[in-house]
């Protein structure tokens, strides 16, 4: 749910980031999880090693309110905060361009969210982006999925409100020798146009249904904007803020592996 409020920031304040393959987001947040700043975004740079995130990262906090501590929602497999992989972030020259070996070297164990501690002199948790986004939607009863639609496919799984291992859907098989990334992401969406896509979606829900008989599942992303399809009554469409607001969630969870610290 969207909450901006005009008034004085209740603490802890967090500083929230959505990093994405295609943009990068900012606000912060009051004590009670409303943002107290309209969202900040610039495009994604590319190339972009950890240096040029990090910097990135704090040229855009600097014209936002104060804070005490900060959320990253990361676009890739997070362990104890440290990077496993960021399969757009390792591309040369954005989310359609090759690989760079040498970006795959920097980012592979990148401690991401040390990195982010000591940049902002601040405590820091880091989650895959997926996750972020379930913190702040799902209610809490049954099995609860979500998914994003954006640059990549992102997932994550919720049990009775608690977070489940982080499962990387997105580099799975889905449909003809394809992962869900390669299918659903928005390199194929463009190249496939509108119809297509939308059929893959479909498909998607129906293969989540079965892999995971979900109670519901939840779509958020950037390219939600373009489903055209009925929705079942189990699946509902969330805020496109959800990855920033899942920023205050994340420090009620217990720290463990996939949030790091
Ligand atoms: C990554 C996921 C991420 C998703 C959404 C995929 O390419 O593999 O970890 O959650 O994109 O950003």
């Amino acid at each position: 749910m969207l909450r901006v409020t005009t008034r004085p920031p209740l603490s802890p304040t967090t500083l929230a980031f959505d990093i994405g393959g295609t943009g990068l987001k900012a606000s912060v947040l009051d004590g009670k999880g409303r943002m107290v700043h309209d969202r900040v975004r610039v495009p994604t740079p590319y190339p972009c090693p950890p240096k040029v995130l990090l910097a990135n990262l704090r040229t855009m906090a600097k014209g936002l309110p104060e804070f005490d501590r900060v959320s990253v929602a990361f676009p890739g497999v997070v362990r104890h905060g440290k990077v496993l992989s960021a399969p757009n972030l390792v591309r040369a020259a954005g989310p359609d361009s090759d690989i760079d070996p040498a970006l795959v070297a920097l980012w592979h164990g990148f401690d991401l969210g040390r990195a982010v501690e000591r940049s902002f002199r601040t405590p820091t948790r880091v989650l895959n982006d997926a996750d972020m986004q379930g913190l702040d939607t799902v209610k809490g009863k049954g099995l609860e999925v979500v998914i994003t639609l954006g640059t990549g496919f992102g997932s994550s799984v919720f049990e009775d409100g608690v977070l489940g291992p982080h499962l990387e859907l997105s580099h799975h098989p889905f449909r003809k020798g394809e992962t869900y990334d390669e299918q659903l992401g928005d390199v194929a969406r463009k190249r496939i146009g509108r119809k297509k896509w939308n059929k893959r979606v479909a498909d998607a829900i129906e293969a989540l249904d079965a892999l995971l008989l979900f109670d519901h599942l939840y779509i958020g992303g950037g390219n939600t904007k373009h489903l055209t399809i009925d929705l079942p009554a189990r699946v509902t469409v969330i805020d496109p803020n959800a990855g920033l607001l899942g920023a205050f969630e994340l420090w009620k969870e217990r720290p463990r592996i996939s949030s790091g610290r």
